[in-house]
């Protein structure tokens, strides 16, 4: 098949456009990602450039491809039960002495194709019972909110749920189905999602007990993280949590938190 070779100035511009419309910082290594990521496009509309791509997509109606781009450009990396220490603390620490009544809200802010949340999920309405709960599941790409939305997986991806939690959240597919896995409706219908760019102001998504904001710093400068830290603080209830990646830091940038383990954090009291 034939491959395309992109200039540099070509990369510039995805660059520039992914750092203005999504706070993602390439790295010039970056460049054979992009061109592989973006070649299906021109082969899609027989395009011979990036530039020509590029043009393209800046002239789209509605800013469809756009949204493409970003879809193409964002790492969805993700899988059940990632960084297991997270789920055993939330076990251990913080839902036992979770008193019932209010709502507990949970927020995982790059939820990617949904495994995080319905992991939380999982272990919300195993311990928590009959206590109120809900999880947000939110990300700047709207093919994997659209992927999580369904909740039906792969049966190659959950290598990661325990088992007595396979028996009880996943219905097997079967028939048509074979190979596949359906999140439980009992779950499925507390956990919604929706689109949200994290760089923009975030709007009236309220305030959250936990929010899970997991292996998406990386892609960000610091300006950009000192940002979203700073809303995503305003968006924590007094006492809420902080889970960041464990590849990731807060180095410098943890005003108004409190450090409790490496890579968790509580909201400071002021
Ligand atoms: C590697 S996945 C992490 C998924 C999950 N949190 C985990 O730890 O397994 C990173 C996700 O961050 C999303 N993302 C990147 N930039 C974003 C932004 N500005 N706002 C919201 N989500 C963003 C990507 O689309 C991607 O799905």
């Amino acid at each position: 098949m034939f491959q395309f070779t992109i200039t540099d100035s070509e990369f510039n511009s995805f660059r520039t456009f992914i750092y203005d419309n999504a706070g993602i910082n390439l790295s010039d290594e970056k460049k054979t990602l992009v061109t592989s990521r973006l070649s299906k496009r021109l082969r899609h509309y027989s395009l011979d450039s990036f530039q020509q791509y590029f043009d393209l997509m800046m002239a789209s109606v509605q800013s469809g491809e756009r949204q493409v781009v970003i879809d193409l450009l964002t790492t969805n990396e993700t899988y059940f039960f990632r960084e297991p220490k997270h789920f055993s603390f939330l076990e251990r620490e913080i839902l036992p002495k979770w008193k019932g009544g209010k709502t507990l809200r949970v927020w995982s802010a790059a939820s990617s194709t949904g495994e995080e949340a319905y992991s939380i999920a999982m272990l919300l309405d195993d311990m928590l019972g009959n206590h109120p709960w809900e999880i947000f599941g939110s990300d700047i790409s709207s093919r994997v909110v659209k992927a999580a939305q369904k909740g039906h997986y792969q049966q190659t991806r959950i290598d990661g749920i325990p088992v007595a939690y396979l028996h009880k959240y996943c219905l097997k597919g079967v028939d048509e189905q074979e190979g596949t896995l359906l999140i439980d409706k009992k779950i499925r219908q507390k956990v919604s999602f929706s689109s949200v760019n994290l760089k923009n102001p975030l709007g009236n998504i309220g305030s959250f007990d936990i929010i899970f904001l997991r292996n998406v710093l990386i892609y960000f400068d610091m300006e950009t993280k000192i940002k979203i830290i700073r809303q995503l603080v305003d968006k924590m209830k007094p006492d809420g949590y902080l889970f960041i990646g464990h590849s990731e830091s807060l180095k410098g940038i943890h005003d108004g938190l409190e450090a409790i383990i490496p890579t968790v954090y509580k909201k400071a009291v002021s």
